[in-house]
This record gives C-alpha cells, structure tokens and sequence, in this order.
C-alpha cells in the first residue's frame, strides 16, 4: 500500500528534519519568552505596614504646658503621612497619676486631662483615618494604678472586686514580725510585695508599688479586660499594644501547698539584691496560663472585627522572653492563634555597637526560623525603654539600620525620631523623673537605669524648646543637639536620615520588598548584604558595613545580582550617589556605617 506521505511525495527523513526544527524553535520561543509576572497576593493593611511610636507625652505639645498632648498629635500627622508610616501606636494616653507616665492608668475609660478630651480622641481617630494612618492604642492589662476604683474596691473588700488584685497574708514565725510571702523582687526594683494598713495583707506588684497587678485568675477581671478592649475597638481603635505580657501570672499558690514559693538565686554578682534578676523569676514571669488569655483576645478581637465588618484589629505583643516563649504568642501547636506578632526585640537584646555582620545575620535568620509558618516578622529598634538607636550603636550606622528596618520581610517599626537619628537626651539626676531610676535612689548608676533619655521632646526645629513647646520648660529637657539636629534642618538638608528614611518608605512598596523572597548572608565579618527578589521585577539589595573600618567586598559572588547595578539610596555620609553604577565584577570598598540600597535587574 503506497504511503500517504508518499503520495504527497514527502519522504519520511524530511518530515523527521522539519518536525526537530519546527520543534526547536517552538521550544527557543517558549524558552526565551519571560514568564508573567507573579501573582502577587493582596496584604492585609497590616502585613507590610510601618507602625510608628509616638510617645505622647514628648512628641508635640499644643497648649505650651511643656507637655505633649492629643491635639498636638494631630497638629503633626502631615509629618507622618511624608515619612510614609501606615499606622501610629501611641503610648498610654488614659487616666493616670502618671508614676509610671500612663503605664499606670486609674482609669481605663478615659483620656489624661493633660492629653486632651475623648472629642480630641475622636477627632484623631478621624483625621489619621481620612490620611490613611491607622491608631493602634496600649493596652496595659498586668496591672491597673492603686488609685483606680478598682483597687480602691478592693482594698474595701467590696463584693466582686475582693480578688480583683493579688492580696496575700504575712508569713508570721515566732521569732520574727511580718514577712512577705516571697523572695520575689519587682522589676523597678524591691520586694513585689507592698503591705496594705487597711487589707492587713500584702497585695503584689511586678513594676512601681502604685502597679497593683491584676489577679487574672479572677473572672471578672478577664471580663472586664474585654470590656475595655471592646469600648475602644467602638471608638475607633484600630488595634492594641499588649503591654508587659510576661507578668500577667505568677506561680500559682494552689500548686505550692498554699504559699508563694521563693525563687532561686540567680547567682549573677553584678546585681543587688533589691534588684529584678537577683532571683531567676521562675514564678514571675512566662507562665504558661498567660497565652490562654492572649489566645482568648485574639478571638475576641477577631469575632468584633467580624461583626462589625471592619478592618482587621491587630494585637501586638510586648514580651521581653526567650525565643521559644516569644513564639508562643503567636499561637501554639492546636492552632489556636494569639497575637499578629510579638514584637521581635532581637535588635535591642542581641545585637549592640560591638556586633558584627555575622551577628546581625545570625540574630536576623533566628527570628526568621523559629517563627512559625505563615506568619509575618517585625522588627524593632528602639521604643521609650530603651537608649535611642544612634546611641546603642553608632550615629553612622542610623541609615542602614533604617533600611534593615524597612527591607527586612514584614512590618517596620519606628520609634519617634528614628526618622531623623535622634540620640539620646541628657537628663541629669535632678531633672531625672523615670520611676525607674528613682527608685535606685543612687545618682551614682542612675543612668543605667533610667528611660528618660529616649524620652526628650522631639526635635522638630531649632526654635524654642526644638518647636515642641511654645515653653521654654518641658516635662524632660530638650536634647542639647537640637539645634543641628531636628527635622526642619533634615527636610531642607541635600542630605539626611529624613530624606533617605523617605526613600526606604517608598521603597517598600516595590514587589521585590511587600511580596519578595529575601537572602541575607554576611559578605565579611563587617558587611552584610539583604537581597530582596521577585521574578520579573527588580531586585533591591542592602549592603551594609556595620564595621568602625574600611572595608572591601565583592559581590560577585552573590548569585542573585544581576548587572546593571545602580545606587538606589546611599547612606548620607556615603560619598556614592543616586545613579551611580556599581560593577558586580571586581571589588567594592566601603567607608565604616556606610549602608547602600542596590538596585539590580530581575532575576
Ligand atoms: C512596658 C512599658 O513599655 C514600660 O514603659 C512600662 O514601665 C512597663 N511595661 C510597665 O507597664
Ligand atoms: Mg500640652
């Protein structure tokens, strides 16, 4: 039977010939033709956002009382809409004898006359909302001021409120006078136990003796936490800061044939016995008990936003723990879910002026792999506890550290004046007002312990009292730099850590950086580089020496840059600007502190 293919006078090699070639190319313009650009998924507002700290009472006062205050809050969200933050988390802003400045709140219903009204709240609320800018407020549940009702109706043993604190009886032995029940020692230093005359019983207190800590193993105290929670979700709240989580529980007495069991020395010769750390805080702090509570207002939270139909409400946890407990906030095993995130201080408590690229890679990638599945990092570097970032690590490092801040994958977080490099004030011991330090009653290490210094007013100008106050006496001196260094000077500035703090808000909303995978690694021990990559879209790498010295890296090793390379955002005390091209081949020297945003072709 003649072929068909014969017929059609085609011998069978041709075809064989014609179907490799045709086949070829088919396959070189398959090959060749890029792929469509991922998909990227939709964020929720929060996922990628920039959370920025305003400290209320120092960041800008309207009534020239020296005191920062609601309405100057408002009188200064055009600053924060140009620095590109999404949302704000304010300091405690409720009633308060101000011991702890509003970590002691006698009334958690209402503003501090010296902030403003609930109208000036509510005008915030609507005005930030209308920038785009969400309020996320503190939450302080561990304790409540002695001046609140509810301590108040404790101390009366009024029905209902009797176990509202923990109260506790004096051990008595024969042969001494009334001791507390526990070796326990509070964070602001002395025993937790403060005896009450009219109680006749000691009640206990993790921070200053007007903290009484709340007995969350009372009912109706969880209640009446989601009570408050609740009210200012109805106001407007776009979420909270859970203030000092660890200390929500201490050992439960039931376990310990009714007592309070003492803690274990902890051995360590540079702290006094009066001292938090002096014991190991075994029973004070991490109590397991603690995350069902958090799990518990993390539903809470998320069955409000439901019926009500609004945006997420979003829980931060504030936990100084180590990274197994930390993680727990985020929810356990049981998928049960917690917090969004607690906030990762490995910026503040691993890494210092004295750590290497090694060191912030490592500390970096710990957080990163022991966070559990598909949840989003953060990162801190300073907020009102802690020295201000240019003096923990070095001014010339303010610029990179910002732009690890803000390419790292997931939320940044900004404490006030980070923007602009602001150090740390000097507060003398006279002008000292941190309980934290007062306590130590010794103008000797005062300064060891106290906040103040990352308390001072911000600075945005070189007038009177750095344009904070119309007063020429605010609540903590003004930092003694102000005059060079403040906002004015940095938005009029060619160059300065407001411009390029600028750029890296910008800049976090290329692909690469809301949706990218990310490579960290250190070039040498002073350098590291981030790689932010996406297919299809540009790539932006960090590279960064975190070294007091000169150094030279090469990066052509690193796989994921691609020529051409240009300056993107240079370091301002870097001699590289915008534009510049940066050859992947041969070796690049950088001076010490200098950070620069890369940006390279896709990958
Ligand atoms: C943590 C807060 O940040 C700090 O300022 C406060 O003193 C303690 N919690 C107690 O509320
Ligand atoms: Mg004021």
């Amino acid at each position: 039977m003649p072929s068909l293919l014969k017929v059609l006078g085609i011998s069978f090699g041709v075809i064989v010939v014609v179907g490799v070639v045709v086949g070829s190319i088919t396959w070189a313009v398959l090959a060749t033709r890029p792929l469509p650009p991922p998909e990227l998924k939709p964020l929720d507002w929060w996922e990628n956002t920039i959370i920025y700290q305003i400290y209320p009472r120092s960041f800008k006062d309207s009534d020239g009382d020296g005191i920062g205050d609601i309405q100057g809050i408002i009188s200064k969200l055009d600053h924060l809409v140009e620095a590109g933050v999404g949302a704000i988390w304010m300091s405690p802003i409720f009633v308060s004898p101000m011991v702890d400045f509003g970590y002691d709140i006698s009334d958690f219903y209402n503003i501090q006359t010296e902030y403003g009204t609930m109208a000036d709240f509510e005008e915030l609320v609507e005005k930030a909302h209308n920038l785009g800018i969400k309020i996320i407020l503190d939450y302080v549940p561990n304790h409540a001021s002695t001046d609140s009702e509810y301590f108040k109706k404790s101390v009366d043993r009024e029905p209902g409120y009797e176990n509202y604190f923990i109260w506790a009886d004096p051990i008595i032995t024969n042969t001494s006078d009334r001791q507390v029940p526990s070796n326990w020692i509070s964070q602001f230093g002395g025993s937790v136990w403060e005896w009450n005359e009219q109680r006749q019983q000691y009640y206990l207190h993790q921070f200053a003796i007007e903290q009484a800590d709340f007995n969350f193993r009372e009912p109706a105290v969880r209640n009446e936490m989601l009570n408050i929670m609740k009210f200012w979700f109805e106001k407007g709240a776009d979420g909270y800061r859970l203030d000092a989580l660890p200390h929500l529980f201490e050992a439960n007495p039931n376990d310990h044939n009714g007592t309070y069991p003492d803690e274990p020395l902890s051995g360590d010769m540079f702290v006094r016995p009066d001292q938090a750390g002096y014991t190991t805080q075994v029973h004070v702090r991490d109590q397991i008990e603690l995350y069902d509570v958090v799990y518990e207002w993390r539903e809470v939270a998320d069955r409000w936003t439901e019926a009500n139909e609004t945006d997420t409400k979003i829980l931060l946890a504030e936990a100084y723990a180590n990274i197994s407990m930390t993680m727990l906030y985020y929810g356990d095993e049981n998928n049960r879910t917690g917090a969004h995130f607690p906030f990762n201080f490995d910026f503040i408590t691993s890494l210092s002026a004295s750590s290497n690229a090694r060191d912030f890679v490592y500390t970096i990638l710990r957080w990163l792999t022991y966070m559990p599945r598909g949840n989003v990092a953060n990162w801190v570097f300073g907020n009102h506890d802690q020295n201000r970032v240019p003096s923990r690590f070095r001014p010339n490092m303010m610029d990179g550290l910002n732009s690890l801040n803000m390419m790292l994958p997931g939320v940044a977080i900004t404490y006030q004046g980070e923007e602009i490099g602001m150090r740390d004030g000097y507060v003398s011991w006279e002008d000292t007002v941190d309980v934290a330090a007062c306590n130590q009653g010794n103008p000797d290490n005062y300064l060891e312990f106290s906040r103040d210094p990352a308390r001072t007013p911000y600075q945005w100008d070189n007038t009177t009292s750095a344009g904070f106050s119309t007063n020429a006496t605010t609540w903590l001196p003004v930092g003694l730099d102000y005059m060079e260094l403040n906002l004015q000077a940095q938005r009029e500035a060619e160059r300065s850590h407001f411009k390029v703090y600028q750029a890296l808000t910008q800049l976090r909303k290329e692909p690469a950086l809301s949706h990218g995978e990310y490579h960290i690694e250190s070039l040498t021990a002073n350098t590291l580089i981030l790689v932010r990559h996406l297919r299809t879209y540009d790539t932006y790498a960090l590279v960064f020496n975190v070294g007091q010295e000169q150094d030279v890296v090469d990066l052509s090793t690193v796989s994921l840059l691609r020529d051409p390379l240009t300056v993107y955002i240079s370091s301002i005390h870097s001699n590289r600007n915008i534009d510049d091209t940066i050859p992947l081949e041969g070796s690049l020297t950088l001076t010490a502190g200098e950070a620069l945003v890369l940006r390279g072709s896709p990958t």
